[in-house]
């Protein structure tokens, strides 16, 4: 999942060592991060012994990092940010992983000392998270200063992974119900965003993401804020799905109402309408997006993609990029469109001999009844609002590569999101935990602990075959197809 095999220069100099005095007058924590590409080559090295691990499906993948510091005087630590998490874990040097040479002392990530740190506090408690493919850490909790976009979060529980299989700890910001603890019968502790409202840095639970074009080195969360730079027109309200089993949303899903497909002139087709209306989770630890077997393989048909039975993702040429078209996914109150060209994505890093013709096509196929996956290749296309205080999702169309900023706060109460309008009368799907009609096991299997990166649904099991093999498959597969 992380990689030591990126490696990044240590946090040198860097304005982390400093926490800025706020002045009060802006209550947003606006927080910068990086995507990485995460090498095919890892597969080997998760693989837990004794058992086959869930493995994400899209082996080609993008992380996001965000610089914190951990700690008095200031440690620095980059974390993975997971929105399908509610755990902050990172790493210590007397970790296993650190003192082995695999982890190569965690120098990219950095670690944490609790006893240099004069503000640590003891909890009590054994820390253990299992993540769905596989992944997992364990240790203790601990309580310091985090700090985070220049503001320093007092009092953040969080845990120390002292076993595990990743050699960098994650910043889980999901619903504090999913915290690890609570399967194990814990109560929630208050998490960061919380800790953020309690500390008057932020007015609600509520924060923002712009991914970005994939080929953007970073993106942004505010924390308490939206930029309207980065989005065109309002934003629209979506309440989320409630399981009926459940009183309150744990995960961030809405209601998927339509689905159409248009070419470069303007005609559209339509692959789904509200009386298919479907709960969808917006994920982005999921780097595909996950639609009906039916409407996945209309699509899959359309760019001539080739789904490869070993593999069970669509591989596509990738001078398909010059496809025009869009795939616009229909909201309450709002239209998302996603171009068909920012589906298809470069299957290997480095060129090969005829320069990456070879490419993933990011739809999947998933059994009806099951909640949708959109991940990574939808929501760059959008700007989202996780709202927690309001259950809803503020959702509107991105702008890549915007330079225009204009960050305004979240308020707190029901219209606490700016610029964002809420569609009367709509109701979100109710999501039941043993009824077929409606998601069924995906939802409650993502209740045992969704994966920094995948979502249950997300996920199968890939044999351990190498890229290059693979990628000469999907070649031989493609070139097959085109002469039949
Ligand atoms: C994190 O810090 C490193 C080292 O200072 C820097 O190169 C990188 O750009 C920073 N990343 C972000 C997202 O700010
Ligand atoms: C400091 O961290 C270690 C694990 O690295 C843990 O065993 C110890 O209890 C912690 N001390 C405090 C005061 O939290
Ligand atoms: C955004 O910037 C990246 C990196 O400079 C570039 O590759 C990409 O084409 C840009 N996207 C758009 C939509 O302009
Ligand atoms: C919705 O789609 C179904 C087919 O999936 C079709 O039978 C029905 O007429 C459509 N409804 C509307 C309002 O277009
Ligand atoms: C956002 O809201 C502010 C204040 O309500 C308003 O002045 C501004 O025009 C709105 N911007 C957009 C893009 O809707
Ligand atoms: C998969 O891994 C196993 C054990 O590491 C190895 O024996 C086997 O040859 C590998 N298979 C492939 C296709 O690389
Ligand atoms: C991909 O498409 C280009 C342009 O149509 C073609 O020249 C090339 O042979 C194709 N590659 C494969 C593997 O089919």
């Amino acid at each position: 999942m992380r990689s030591w095999l990126l490696a990044l220069p240590l946090f040198a100099s860097s304005g982390l060592s400093t926490l800025i005095v706020r002045d009060g007058s802006s209550k947003v924590i606006r927080v910068p991060f990086s995507k990485e590409r995460i090498p095919n080559n890892q597969f080997d090295k998760r693989e837990p012994a004794g058992k086959t691990a869930l493995q994400r499906l899209d082996n080609k993948d993008f992380l996001f990092y965000a610089n914190v510091t951990v700690g008095t005087p200031p440690q620095p630590i980059r974390l993975h940010i997971d929105t399908g998490s509610s755990d902050i874990w990172v790493e210590t040097a007397n970790s296993e992983i650190c003192k082995g040479a695999q982890g190569r002392g965690c120098e990219i990530g950095g670690t944490y000392d609790n006893e240099t740190s004069s503000t640590a506090q003891f909890v009590e408690g054994e820390f253990s998270i299992m993540y769905v493919d596989g992944q997992y850490a364990s240790g203790v909790y601990a309580k310091d200063t985090l700090g985070i976009g220049g503001v320093g979060v007092k009092d953040v529980q969080f845990g120390i992974g002292l076993k595990g299989t990743g050699e960098e700890g994650v910043l889980g910001i999901g619903f504090e119900s999913r915290q690890s603890g609570v399967s194990r019968g814990l109560e929630p502790y208050p998490g960061l965003i919380t800790q953020m409202v309690n500390q008057d840095l932020i007015n609600s639970r509520a924060y923002s993401v712009w991914l970005n074009d994939l080929n953007a080195a970073a993106g942004e969360i505010l924390f308490g804020g939206i930029d309207t730079g980065k989005f065109k027109g309002p934003l629209a309200t979506i309440p989320l799905s409630r399981r009926t089993d459940i009183p309150s949303p744990i995960d961030f899903i809405i209601t998927l109402r339509g689905l159409t497909i248009e070419n470069g002139d303007g005609e559209s087709r339509v692959l789904l309408n509200e009386s298919r209306a479907v709960p969808a989770l917006l994920d982005t630890g999921a780097s595909f997006t996950y639609l009906p077997y039916d409407i996945a393989d209309q699509l899959v048909q359309l760019v001539g993609a080739v789904t490869v039975p070993e593999y069970k993702g669509p591989a596509v040429n990738c001078t398909k990029r010059s496809l025009e078209g869009s795939v616009n996914f229909e909201f309450a109150g709002t239209t998302i469109s996603v171009k068909l060209r920012d589906f298809i994505i470069d299957a290997t890093d480095e060129p090969n001999e005829d320069n990456h013709i070879l490419c993933y096509f990011g739809i999947l196929g998933m059994s009806e009844g099951s909640v949708l996956t959109l991940g990574d290749t939808f929501l760059r296309s959008a700007y989202v609002v996780y709202d927690m205080d309001n259950e809803a999702i503020s959702i509107g169309q991105t702008i890549f590569n915007s330079t225009s900023t204009n960050i305004m706060e979240i308020g707190s109460g029901p219209d606490a999101v700016p610029n964002a309008t809420r569609s009367p009368n709509v109701d979100s799907i109710q999501i039941t935990a043993t009824d077929s009609a409606g998601a069924t096991n995906t939802a409650k299997a993502t209740t045992t602990g969704t994966s920094p990166g995948v979502s249950n649904s997300a996920t199968t099991v890939l044999p351990n075959i190498s890229t290059k093999f693979l990628a000469s498959f999907l070649v031989s597969i493609l070139s097959l197809t085109i002469l039949l």
